[in-house]
């Protein structure tokens, strides 16, 4: 023990003393025997900016923790950052360049599936082992045997909302705006529709858009005259915001429904009093008691002076993920991560404990909140796999 303490505490001297100082802000392009580099690509620019955001700083959280407890045997963790404007072709580029010009040892990201899913097949050809924190589309970790997630998948979120809606709300009819250009809103609207009608439920009107869109009166019209008594939107939430103002302006008083996506403290500021009321499957409430949970908040909001969103507990889970498999790795090779990533086994995280099956998948409870105002999620159920 005494031995592992005086390495780490040689690593930090080594470190400090020298005049290139670990950089976590992107820019850091070389490493040392003393570094291990890890990539990040995200949307840190553009309408999904703070999924971006919350991640990175969810995950530069957990790398500073980690290098001011003297690292990962001996090695300080380097975080090279690239954003990707929430831009899938930009997304596989950073990516590329993370691993052939960087050579960074893993990748973690995207957040949006049509993003991990773009970049993905390179860092399976590269067998570099990617860990996206939150990207629930099946797809994603079906790409290869280097491809983790550490947050549960759209089949069981969308089951989740649909039991929601039909035995929580008691609705009958429901209508579905989906977003044709996200490989997330395609498939969640699809595993939404399939449990709920096998709840016995009608889904009375199928709208679509294009993310970026900003005019969704036609479809709400639609849906309108469908009468639902809930509309299930699983969208992001630039588009949600807009659609719930525009349902409000158009008389619409059906309950407005979503997923993960909605989570940003964008979402009431676009969507203001129309979307109060609203509720969305997550991964995470800052209400919890639990030990975990509100140790992480006053850590973020001591270093961020904000409360963490889901994305940002769901960065610093993939983070510590893959440093406790780079721990467990004798020699922190990317071949030896993957093979550690692979045996994650009841590892706690302030997301609930993550195991990672053999699809590379984390099974995990999800919550319902309900939208109460800004930066006001209250918390309604959790469901359990
Ligand atoms: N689950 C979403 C996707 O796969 C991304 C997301 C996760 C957005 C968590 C917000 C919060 O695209």
């Amino acid at each position: 023990m005494f031995k592992n303490l005086a390495l780490a505490l040689t690593a930090v001297i080594a470190l400090t003393s020298c005049t290139k100082k670990p950089s976590t802000d992107g820019t850091a392009t070389s490493s040392n025997a003393n570094e291990i580099l890890v990539g990040e690509y995200g949307s840190m620019t553009g309408s999904e900016a703070t999924f971006g955001i919350s991640t990175h700083e969810g995950i530069q959280l957990a790398f500073k923790q980690i290098n001011n407890t003297g690292g990962i045997n001996g090695k300080l963790l380097k975080l090279i950052s690239l954003d990707n404007q929430g831009k899938p072709e930009e997304a596989a580029t950073a990516v590329q360049k993370l691993i052939t010009q960087n050579k960074v040892v893993a990748v973690l990201g995207e957040v949006a599936s049509s993003r991990s899913l773009a970049a993905a097949p390179i860092a399976q050809q590269y067998k570099i082992p990617m860990v996206s924190p939150s990207s629930t589309n099946p797809k994603v970790t079906e790409v290869g045997d280097y491809i983790f997630r550490v947050c549960f998948i759209d089949p069981f979120q969308g089951t989740v909302m649909a039991k929601f809606a039909a035995e929580n709300l008691k609705a009958k009819k429901v209508a579905i705006m989906t977003d044709v250009k996200s490989d997330y809103s395609v498939g969640l609207a699809k595993f939404f529709k399939e449990k709920f009608e096998d709840l016995g439920g009608k889904v009375v009107s199928e709208q679509s858009y294009a993310s970026q869109d900003i005019d969704f009166k036609a479809q709400l019209t639609a849906i309108k005259a469908a009468k639902p008594d809930a509309i299930f939107i699983p969208g992001y939430y630039t588009e949600v915001g807009l659609i719930s103002r525009q349902a409000k302006g158009l008389g619409i008083k059906a309950a407005l429904l979503g997923g993960d996506g909605w989570d940003s403290s964008k979402l009431f500021e676009i969507g203001k009093e129309a979307i109060v009321g609203g509720y969305f499957s997550n991964h995470y409430t800052t209400e919890s008691k639990d030990k975990k949970v509100q140790e992480f908040i006053s850590a973020y909001k001591d270093a961020y002076n904000k409360v963490p969103d889901g994305l940002a507990a769901m960065g610093y889970d993939a983070a510590m993920v893959l440093v406790d498999a780079m721990k467990r790795a004798k020699e922190p090779t990317p071949e030896a991560i993957r093979d550690q990533l692979a045996t994650t086994k009841d590892f706690i995280a302030v997301t609930g404990k993550i195991t990672i099956d053999e699809k590379r998948n984390a099974t995990k409870p999800a919550v319902v909140v309900q939208v109460k105002g800004q930066d006001k999620y209250g918390y309604v159920t959790t469901i359990n796999p």
